[in-house]
């Protein structure tokens, strides 16, 4: 895909961020296909519980980068992470929609958020997926990230996380 966009949204400072950033952040995690790899529960994601987390990002200094369309501002794929100087930098997750996947947008955002741990100055990231989401599990191996090590029956199906760590120059 060429036509598109990648940015940083800022819901708690931007109304038109918030509205934008919700929609599509709703419809990403509770696909069918998506919410089993997003969610410790299987429960959807409700509109009040986001909108309250978008509303308070910037004091656990968590931030969402997104791919959107350049022509129409539509938003495809999401990326959460966390910037701590106590704790490092972790991705939250990463959504694309399911219509958009195999198009390379998963990857960018992974780099992008590699690019911007390195802006901060931190020398790791690091994140933590499902044992059985072979397609995040090729992409953070395909990024070079490292499993460092598994935290046992974290799903509500009883799957293991596995954690990874990328380390950086
Ligand atoms: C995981 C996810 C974010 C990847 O995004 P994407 O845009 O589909 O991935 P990309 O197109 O960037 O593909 C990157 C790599 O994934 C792998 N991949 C892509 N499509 C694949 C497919 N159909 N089957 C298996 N692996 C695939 C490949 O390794 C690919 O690398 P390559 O192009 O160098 O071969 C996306 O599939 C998604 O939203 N999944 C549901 C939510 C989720 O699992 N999030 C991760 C947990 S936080």
């Amino acid at each position: 895909m060429s036509n598109y966009k990648l940015r940083e949204c800022i819901p708690e400072k931007n109304p038109n961020d918030m509205e934008q950033l919700l929609s599509a952040y709703l419809t990403i995690w509770n696909a069918p296909e998506n919410i089993k790899f997003l969610s410790l529960t299987g429960k959807p994601f409700t509109e009040p519980q986001v909108r309250e987390w978008f509303s308070k990002h910037l004091s656990s200094v968590v931030k969402y980068l997104i791919a959107e369309e350049a022509s129409t501002d539509k938003i495809f794929g999401i990326l959460v992470m966390s910037l701590s100087n106590l704790n490092g930098v972790n991705i939250g997750g990463v959504g694309v929609l399911p219509e958009y996947k195999g198009k390379g947008i998963g990857k960018k955002l992974i780099q992008e958020s590699i690019a911007v741990a390195q802006k901060e100055g931190f020398k790791a990231i690091g994140t933590q997926v499902y044992a059985n989401n072979f397609r995040m599990l090729k992409l953070l191996l395909s990024l070079e990230f490292m499993p460092v090590r598994m935290e046992h029956n974290m799903g509500f199906d009883g799957t293991d996380f596995v954690h990874f760590k990328k380390y950086l120059q």
